[in-house]
């Protein structure tokens, strides 16, 4: 049976090659003075965040350029972010990165807006979050097809100081309008791109393996946009400068952690939350540790709701068995043949992470992210401790 549900996509999209050249025009009708909130410079995105600029300043707008997101976006550089953002009295966020950079400008917008540190905000175990009053406005210009951000409610930041990475929804973050430009994408090498196309799959399956209710819609929606995001994911290790298939993975990024892929079975997302430690302890960059992290996570949990997992199996990755507990097993053996055959697969020994953590780890989870029962995260059923770590193990 279907869950209740709200949904709706407040968010403009802007699409096309070059349309990032009209930032200014567009920003215009929200603000004066923009803070744009990108990487370090020094990359393949420099002239892009000279384009930016001079959009914003011929449409009349004053500039703030903040560099220095990290991959990781860290809270404190986001606090130091707020307090440029408050002295400058700047009044809208130009978010140009991926999800890092889009991430950290939601916290930006918001907290300038509502007042003390990002990391108030974000879900921490048992404590009760500071909620926002409102936000400044946000545009996005994603440079990476991965995170959804550009268009959707959610942040991950990390706290440098505790090792710890967590996240938090808004409604008032959602990005006014995402600019999504095929030109700009082109500049993601190989690797990175394998690891986003990884991680849009995770953020498609994560509901559909957590949520034991169905929603035949919601389904096909989800395994609709997984084999388009598979057909894609062939076409552009193929050739990287594609902008045709650069746009099509740009809507399965964004409609992948849109909620429209989940809607009647909102679940959790497990598997996000045993990768956020990786990232945390290890400053890996969050796709790749979902590259990590997913076969190992879909071999333990297989049996937990096994027709789930035997229907993604069956529907997107050509699995006949009809027994369910043994389809359920099959999806983690033909996951990680396909990311083998695209020379996608890693190991925490390819990503350099050692083994002695492993128990430290599976603490911050219960503790970040408490599922149902003592000692546990939220998962298709609640996920033990032990579970997790036997998670790491396998990734070995
Ligand atoms: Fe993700």
């Amino acid at each position: 049976m279907m869950t209740p549900f709200e949904w709706n996509f407040p968010t403009k999209l802007t699409y096309g090659a070059g349309r990032v050249k009209e930032v200014g025009q567009i920003a215009a009708e929200y603000g004066k003075k923009a803070m744009i909130a990108t990487y370090e410079k020094g990359s393949a995105l420099d002239p892009v965040i000279e384009t930016v600029e001079a959009s914003l300043r011929d449409a009349g707008l004053d500039v703030v350029v903040f560099t220095g997101i990290e991959p990781n976006p860290r809270a404190q550089t986001i606090d130091r972010a707020i307090e440029i953002f408050k002295a400058e009295e700047c009044d809208i966020v130009i978010a140009l990165g991926g999800g890092s950079v889009i991430d950290g400008s939601k916290y930006i917008a918001a907290t300038a807006f509502s007042g003390g540190q990002s990391w108030d905000y974000v879900v921490l175990g048992d404590r009760v979050p500071r909620e926002y009053t409102g936000s400044f406005p946000i545009i996005s210009v994603p440079t990476i097809s991965a995170a959804g951000s550009e268009s959707n409610a959610g942040g991950v930041i990390q706290n440098a100081e505790t090792n710890e990475k967590s996240f938090s929804r808004s409604p008032y973050r959602i990005p006014k309008v995402a600019i999504v430009d095929p030109e700009i994408l082109k500049s993601v090498p190989m690797r990175l791109t394998k690891d986003s196309c990884i991680d849009i799959f995770s953020h498609l399956v994560e509901h559909y393996l957590s949520c034991p209710e169905e929603s035949e819609f919601a389904d096909r929606m989800t395994e609709g946009m997984i084999l388009c995001l598979m057909d894609n994911f062939d076409k552009i290790i193929q050739d990287l400068d594609d902008i045709e298939v650069r746009g099509q993975l740009a809507l399965c990024s964004i409609f992948g952690w849109s909620g429209f892929q989940a809607l009647g079975r909102l679940g959790c997302i497990p598997m996000h939350s045993i990768e956020m430690p990786l990232s945390a302890h290890y400053d890996l960059p969050h796709g790749r540790g979902m590259v990590v992290v997913i076969p190992a996570y879909l071999e333990v949990m297989a049996d937990a709701v096994p027709h789930r997992f035997a229907k993604l199996a069956r529907r997107c990755f050509g699995v006949t068995e009809q027994d369910d507990l043994k389809a359920s097993k099959l999806l983690s053996v033909k996951v990680t043949e396909w990311f083998k055959r695209t020379e996608s697969f890693l190991t925490l020994s390819d990503v350099g992470i050692p083994t002695d953590k492993f128990e430290l780890m599976a603490d911050d989870v219960v503790r970040m992210f408490p599922g149902g029962e003592p000692e546990t995260t939220s998962g298709p059923r609640p996920v033990t401790k032990a579970e997790i770590v036997k998670v790491y193990e396998l990734c070995k």
